[in-house]
């Protein structure tokens, strides 16, 4: 417990910086609070985020000697400001040419690091930046080529470093496809040596580097290849009547040809086009197959969507998912984790855009919240609300997930994370819909709740690191491009990775079909966003108006459901206790006097069930701190199953976790239904049936106890096994000192179920039996009893005799 609170301080004084202002002031403190807290750790200006390697004395040989790629370096000195400046540049190109990565590399190194100094000094670095070139397969003498005059311009970077790759000679980096111009000869054999369904040709002037950069941006795609073709080729010109420079044309066996139509003949656009491509797949992954048969890879139908809309199906199951499954994931949510959750359950209050019932459900959540003034709150009792168990009449939340445009090929694929990203979208323009007054109110809620409760660990990190920028966002309009700048950096770094459904490639979005007047170049033929014209089509994709409601269950259906699922509920905890009783009966038989009072013992068990609980939930809790920490990107109910587990993705996905921290329905007693939500793969399912859990209704009471029984607590663990033996009775009685503070918890139990007009009697009961079973607490009053006649026997005999004794002396 107390290890997770330090790390989440920790971390949270990385991520509220927003009140720093100005570069230089965030790079110090960021410089400062790098040294103090070990956690955040943020390497010179780079981060694992931006798609640079991060060259250290322990890698920097295995990278750039004789590496099947080139590379790219830049050498540089985290104090420098021109390499302060020059970053931002660095990392936007290594964003713009993340497609070549398989035939040349960015990395970095910073030389102002102690630990790096000497491998500056071997490469000969004289001054920062420096960038230099290294050949595929260099050797380890090798120095790289320097970039004369560092470049502000990623155009011009690009272009170098295409003509650093053309001075290979061999061994030529075998990932990299052939970048010289093609000639008519070539083309008339090409598909008798090229089993590719997609020939592209781009022609173009000599000095136009259009033709090699769509090359390289198609390196890692299967089924299609780009050659350029100078437009003094004559034979090809006529051939295909090309009239316009650049252009692109596909070629296919047996001559024939067609124009590739595009917006705007430009490099991005080429290939955006060139990828969407019938048959043209990212290497490596499963050709996509048309969408209907996506229904054999899932348990679920599938359920035919548009994918150019959203539906409050996905937006509704995302609540679903974060409320009852991310936010269950903390038992007791305190500090940090408590701001983040009422800053997001405001938001949502506020500018979630759903049907009545779902409404009135958040805002009585919300209300609630707001009203809690303890600096803890437990989850079960944010349950409760959740589950409307006060039964306010038309409120409720779905009781499952159902996804519709968020649905994946696979299973453990989009869901509920695309659900969040569509779901923080439609809050920023809620937002500005309802002119909300603080800009960042959405986009802060969102942060924490990232940083908080986001399960992708690895997902939350890198997050962390783009909030940064959050200083910048002036206006709720800001605010809704700023999120989607930031969704479409994360598209960007994540396109082809495993965690990408190929049936719905990482685009950079909305991509010209859906948005053409979004898209435009700049002077020198560089794609542009037009953001005025991307805020609009924000502003219209994400309206509340056009949300579909498809799938979706019914108010009445929901309504019922939950009546249903908090009167299953009653009848189990009735059902359970009821069968509890029948087995200390049995164990027992009208030994204990108090038995004979069924109603206030049903009462007092419960009570006394919250303190197991409470208990039990503490010590989870550490656990799961612990699996934060060790696992990191995992969600940590997930960490059990992972461990010792190569990991195969990026990030083991929320998805299939469904149900595992579902904390209630695993701690509830097995032997009864339990509520039928998602799956119950319950890993600790065997701690719940020995425990005998049951809901918590008054948190506060047992929290207030909650030292002692800990104290408790401790000693049942220490007996080997929950069988009775007469040695832990003995301990028992030995240990009447250490039961002495449960006096004063007796006192305040007392007091406190006094004023909600319960029985003294069974509070008594209660407070005995916290951390004994009945059978201990009955053999322990068995033997009281036992013990007081015996010294009662004792008494009465020794007194008896000394009567006799008296007697015989007064005799004689
Ligand atoms: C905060 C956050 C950080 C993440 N970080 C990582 C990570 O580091 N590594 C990782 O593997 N996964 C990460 N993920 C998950 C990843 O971004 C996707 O959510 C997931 O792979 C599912 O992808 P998807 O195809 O459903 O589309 P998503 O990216 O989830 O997008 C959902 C929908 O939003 C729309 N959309 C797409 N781009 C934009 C945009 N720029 N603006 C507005 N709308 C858009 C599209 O209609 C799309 O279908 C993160 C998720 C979140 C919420
Ligand atoms: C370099 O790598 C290639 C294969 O990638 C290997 O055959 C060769 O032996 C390596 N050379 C050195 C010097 O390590
Ligand atoms: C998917 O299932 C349907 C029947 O439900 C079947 O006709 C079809 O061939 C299957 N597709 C694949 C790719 O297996
Ligand atoms: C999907 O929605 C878009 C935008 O509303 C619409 O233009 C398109 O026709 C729809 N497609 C289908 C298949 O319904």
């Amino acid at each position: 417990m107390a290890r997770s609170l330090g790390r989440a301080g920790a971390t949270s004084r990385c991520s509220s910086r927003k009140t720093v202002t100005g570069r230089a002031m965030v790079t110090a403190y960021w410089l400062c609070v790098c040294v103090l807290v070990p956690a955040c750790v943020k390497a010179g200006l780079y981060t694992s985020s931006d798609q640079v390697l991060l060259l250290s004395p322990d890698n920097v040989h295995t990278l750039l000697v004789n590496s099947s790629a080139a590379m790219v370096v830049e050498f540089y000195a985290s104090w420098c400001g021109h390499c302060i400046a020059f970053s931002p540049v660095y990392k936007k190109l290594a964003r713009d040419i993340k497609e070549w990565k398989p035939a040349v590399n960015l990395a970095a190194l910073d030389c102002a690091a102690e630990e790096n100094r000497k491998i500056c000094i071997d490469y000969k670095i004289r001054g920062y930046p420096t960038v230099k070139f290294f050949h595929a397969y260099s050797k380890a003498d090798a120095v790289g080529q320097e970039f004369k005059g560092v470049s502000r311009d990623v155009r011009d970077l690009r272009h170098k470093i295409i003509d650093k790759l053309e001075t290979h000679s061999e061994p030529w980096p075998p990932a990299c496809p052939p970048l010289e111009p093609t000639s008519q000869a070539e083309i008339d054999h090409f598909f008798e040596t090229n089993s590719v369904h997609h020939l592209a040709l781009i022609f173009e002037d000599f000095s136009s580097y259009i033709g090699r950069e769509v090359t390289l941006d198609l390196l890692q795609f299967e089924n299609i290849a780009v050659r350029r073709v100078l437009k003094t080729e004559d034979a090809l010109v006529t051939k295909l009547g090309v009239t316009e420079f650049p252009s692109c044309y596909l070629y296919y066996p047996g001559g024939n040809f067609t124009k590739l139509h595009v917006q705007i003949e430009a490099r991005t656009f080429y290939a955006l086009a060139l990828q969407k491509l019938p048959g043209v797949v990212r290497s490596g992954r499963p050709p996509a197959v048309p969408g209907d048969d996506l229904k054999n890879s899932t348990d679920e139908s599938w359920k035919p969507f548009n994918s150019s809309r959203v539906y409050m199906a996905d937006l509704e199951s995302t609540l679903y998912y974060s409320l009852y499954v991310e936010v269950a994931a903390h038992t007791v949510i305190s500090g940090e984790a408590l701001t983040a959750l009422k800053k997001y359950i405001s938001v949502l209050s506020k500018h979630f855009p759903g049907r009545p019932v779902v409404m009135n459900l958040l805002k009585s959540v919300n209300s609630w919240l707001q009203s809690q003034t303890a600096d803890q709150i437990s989850y079960d009792a944010l349950e409760d609300i959740l589950d409307n168990t006060a039964q306010m009449p038309n409120a409720a939340l779905p009781d499952d997930t159902k996804w519709v445009g968020c649905q994946g090929s696979q299973p453990h694929l989009r869901r509920y994370p695309c659900g969040l990203w569509t779901l923080f979208h439609v809050l920023t323009v809620q937002a500005k819909n309802s002119t909300a007054s603080d800009p960042l109110e959405v986009l802060d809620a969102m942060k924490r709740y990232i940083h908080i409760f986001f399960g992708c660990r690895q997902c939350a990190e890198h997050f962390g690191n783009m909030v940064d920028s959050l200083v910048e966002v002036k206006t709720l309009s800001s605010a809704i491009l700023w999120l989607w700048a930031k969704h479409n950096r994360v598209n960007n770094r994540i396109a082809g990775a495993l965690s990408e459904d190929p049936q719905f490639p990482k685009i950079q979005w909305p991509s010209p079909e859906m948005c053409s007047a979004c898209h435009t170049v700049t002077d020198n033929g560089e794609h542009r966003w037009n953001t005025e014209e991307v805020l609009a089509f924000l502003l219209t994709y994400f309206s509340s108006s056009r949300i579909l409601t498809d799938y979706l269950e019914s108010d009445r259906q929901m309504l019922e459901k939950q009546k249903d699922r908090n009167a299953r509920y009653q009848r189990d905890l009735e059902a359970e206790k009821h069968v509890e009783r029948k087995t200390r009966e049995a164990s027992d038989p009208g030994a204990h006097p108090l038995l004979s009072q069924p109603n206030e013992q049903e009462e007092e068990e419960e009570g006394e069930e919250e303190g197991e609980e409470e208990e039990e939930e503490e010590e989870e809790d550490e656990a799961v701190a612990d699996g934060y920490e060790d696992g990191g990107e995992a969600a940590p109910a997930a960490l059990s199953e992972m461990k010792g587990k190569p990991e195969p993705t990026p990030w083991i996905h929320p998805e299939s976790l469904v149900g595992r921290s579902r904390r209630k329905a695993h701690r509830r007693p097995s032997i009864v239904g339990m509520r039928p939500r998602g799956q119950q793969e319950d890993i600790v399912d065997l701690d719940s049936f020995v425990n005998q859990h049951y809901k918590a209704r008054a948190v506060e009471l047992a929290s207030s106890n909650r030292v002692k029984r800990r104290m408790l607590q401790r000693q049942k663990e220490l007996e080997p096994q929950p069988v009775f033996r007469l040695g832990m009775e003995l301990d028992a009685a030995l240990g009447m000192v250490g039961l002495q503070p449960m006096e004063e918890d007796f006192d305040m139990d007392v007091r406190q179920r006094q004023e909600e007009g319960r029985s003294y009697r069974g509070s008594w009961i209660s407070v005995l039996s916290i951390g004994f079973s009945k059978l201990d607490i009955s053999l322990c009053v068995i033997l009281y009893l036992l013990s007081f006649f015996f010294l009662l026997s004792m008494y009465l005999y020794f007194k008896k005799r000394l009567r006799l004794r008296r007697a015989k002396t007064t005799l004689t």
